[in-house]
């Protein structure tokens, strides 16, 4: 009974795996070690919004490096909600059958796991970790961590005319220039880098944001 036991929680932990990891959880236990993400002393991690750009991630992950662009199928990209460092709503995925998300995966030492959960307001419960795969060249698939806003939107805002875009799915102008800059920097195909010039943004522009990123001359349609 008590070995039956036993391995029913290892069970259990390992299949809760892609949900698991909250940073909350990863100080005084080992909930860490079974995320399917995990390699030896580095983990996957997958950036479609701001931190498809090296001089981003490194600002705040600087032992981050880049294994080159990778593909989310059967999730579409959307924005929803508000962010002040950025002022306007900041990127999520949302499961979505025969859309593809690209972005940029990244290897980071696994030490700095919970600082990253820490930085996408996961104790805040602002953004909440999965565990996903990610399609990357040569014809490979690497699970990797991915950030998902706990506050999902329910509707498609590419399914929205632009002047109907309500507020609060739309980008700042500077967090979309993020986003085209590390786009073209990771070699993600002109569709998806035209497309997200496309995306109706509020007009805010964070002059600290787009000096340090360098931002000011990048191209966007709107
Ligand atoms: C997480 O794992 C469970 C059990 O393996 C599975 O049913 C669920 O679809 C997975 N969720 C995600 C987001 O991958
Ligand atoms: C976590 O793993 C380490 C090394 O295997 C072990 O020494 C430690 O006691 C474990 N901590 C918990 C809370 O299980
Ligand atoms: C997804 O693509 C498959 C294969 O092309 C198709 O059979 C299916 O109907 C599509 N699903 C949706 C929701 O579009
Ligand atoms: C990564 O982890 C190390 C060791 O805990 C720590 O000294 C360093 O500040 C962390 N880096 C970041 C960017 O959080
Ligand atoms: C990709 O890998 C799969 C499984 O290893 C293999 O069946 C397939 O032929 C490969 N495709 C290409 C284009 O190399």
């Amino acid at each position: 009974m008590f070995v039956t036991l036993l391995i029913l929680s290892v069970f259990a932990g390992n299949l809760s795996a892609n949900q698991s990891g909250r940073s909350g959880d990863s100080g005084g236990n080992n909930d860490s070690i079974v995320l399917p993400e995990i390699i030896g002393d580095k983990f996957y991690y997958f950036g479609y919004g701001s931190n498809m750009l090296t001089k981003r991630i490194h600002l705040q992950n600087p032992t981050a490096i880049k294994v080159g662009s990778g593909q989310l199928n059967d999730y579409r990209l959307d924005f929803h909600t508000y962010t002040k460092r950025w002022e306007g709503a900041p990127a999520t995925v949302v499961p979505h059958q025969n859309r593809t998300v690209l972005g940029t995966l990244w290897e980071i030492d696994l030490i700095n796991l919970s600082d990253l959960d820490e930085q996408e307001g996961v104790p805040q419960e602002i953004y909440r970790p999965l565990s996903l795969s990610i399609a990357h060249r040569p014809n490979r698939t690497t699970v990797a961590r991915v950030y998902a806003l706990v506050n999902q939107p329910s509707t498609d805002f590419k399914l929205m005319q632009p002047d109907d875009t309500p507020f609060d799915r739309q980008p700042s102008k500077t967090y979309l220039k993020c986003l085209i800059k590390g786009a073209i920097e990771t070699g993600l195909t002109n569709d998806y880098v035209n497309w997200l010039k496309s995306i109706k943004h509020n007009g805010n522009v964070v002059d600290e944001l787009e000096n340090l990123l360098d931002l000011k001359d990048v191209e966007i349609s709107n």
